[in-house]
């Protein structure tokens, strides 16, 4: 049956790494034998100017009708310097996020054999970490109402709120994926001052009697903060709301060596949507030097979460092993002899389409 995938390649070097993305899932298609069909879309800087809103109507259809959803990142300068911009690319973010009920952040950290060194951390602190981190998406202070500012303009609020429900559903996915996996969860909260972190704890505490396999531990995040860069190797699953989720996913990109490796997941209530966590890195973009695995992986992810295509996801995800070793990597990675974004792009597709003759 066709596959329906939305791409909304957005701004910056989103539309180059997109591009490699959708090159490598074509030659899954051709290899596999499924039929992928794709629609482009709108979004972030290039839709405000094109329209004025950083989510049109149009494109938020276009994901509504789609299977799943590829996108590339968003996010322009222009804006970045200019705080009193009316519309900003991120509000296009945070409202697909929240029209399209992305609930899940599903956030992979892995480090790369080939990478150790270029990690600033030491290679035998990092060396077979492996875990994964389910941020809480749509809730939280990003979204928690009442926010804004008092009249005299001398006070500003923003309000953290979570419910039990809201709790329950992303804590369900990631004590299902430790179950496929090491079976341990660690909640990041801080419930020694906040009576949010209280309220997860007590509704986790409750809901892991329903995963008699998982065992349970909380830590608080200025502590995980620390232990995330001194043991890594400790964590599997780690389940966090909004914002400590945002905060310690970046922190955790370095144990890879490069932002630019990191795929993710968002997993929505009708579809699902799949992003390099790297962001528009604009003084990279149209320069051909952005690296474009994390696209290709979160491509990866796609056809494994959405399509439960696990042979494709893994085929994927082996090309880019094999990239690596044979030195495919852009400048973030071998700053002496890179490659440029098509060139790997280009590397990963070849070693999908000969797949064929094996
Ligand atoms: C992310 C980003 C976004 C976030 C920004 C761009 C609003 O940092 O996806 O992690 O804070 O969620
Ligand atoms: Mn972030």
């Amino acid at each position: 049956m066709k596959k329906h995938i939305a791409v909304l390649s957005g701004d910056g070097i989103g539309p180059e790494v997109t591009a490699q993305a959708l090159k490598v899932l074509k030659a899954v298609g051709e290899v596999y034998g499924h039929e992928f069909a794709y629609k482009e879309a709108l979004v972030g800087a290039c839709a405000i100017d094109a329209t004025g809103n950083p989510f049109p109507e149009e494109t938020e259809q276009v994901c509504q009708q789609a299977d799943a959803i590829l996108f590339g990142a968003i996010g322009h300068p222009k804006y970045d310097n200019d705080p009193k911009a009316k519309v900003r690319p991120e509000q296009g973010l945070l409202a697909m996020r929240k029209k399209l009920g992305l609930f899940s952040n599903v956030r992979p950290v892995k480090s790369y054999k080939a990478l150790l060194p270029i990690s600033p951390l030491k290679e035998e602190i990092i060396d077979g970490t492996d875990f994964v981190v389910f941020r809480e998406l749509t809730g939280g202070i990003y979204f928690g109402q009442p926010r804004g500012r008092s009249e005299d303009g001398k006070n500003a609020f923003d309000t953290c709120a979570y419910s039990t429900d809201e709790i329950t559903r992303v804590s369900r996915l990631a004590f299902e994926a430790a179950q496929n996996r090491r079976k341990k969860v660690t909640l990041v909260d801080k419930a020694n001052v906040l009576a949010t972190s209280r309220l997860w704890r007590e509704t986790v505490k409750e809901l892991v009697s329903e995963y008699p396999d998982v065992e349970l531990d909380f830590m608080f995040v200025d502590n995980a903060a620390m232990k995330i860069i001194q043991n890594p190797r400790d964590f599997d699953v780690v389940l966090t709301e909004n914002m400590f989720g945002d905060i310690i996913t970046d922190e955790a990109s370095v144990i890879s060596g490069s932002l630019g490796m990191l795929p993710s997941a968002s997993i929505g209530l009708n579809q699902s949507l799949y992003e390099p966590i790297h962001g528009s890195y604009p003084q990279a973009a149209g320069k051909n030097i952005a690296n474009p695995f994390g696209a290709i992986l979160s491509a990866a992810m796609l056809l494994e979460y959405s399509f439960g295509m696990i042979e494709e996801s893994k085929a994927i995800n082996d090309a880019v092993m094999q990239a690596m070793d044979e030195g495919f990597v852009t400048e973030d990675i071998n700053k002496d002899q890179a490659k440029g974004t098509e060139e790997v792009g280009d590397h990963v597709t070849e070693y999908i389409k000969q797949l064929t003759t094996v």
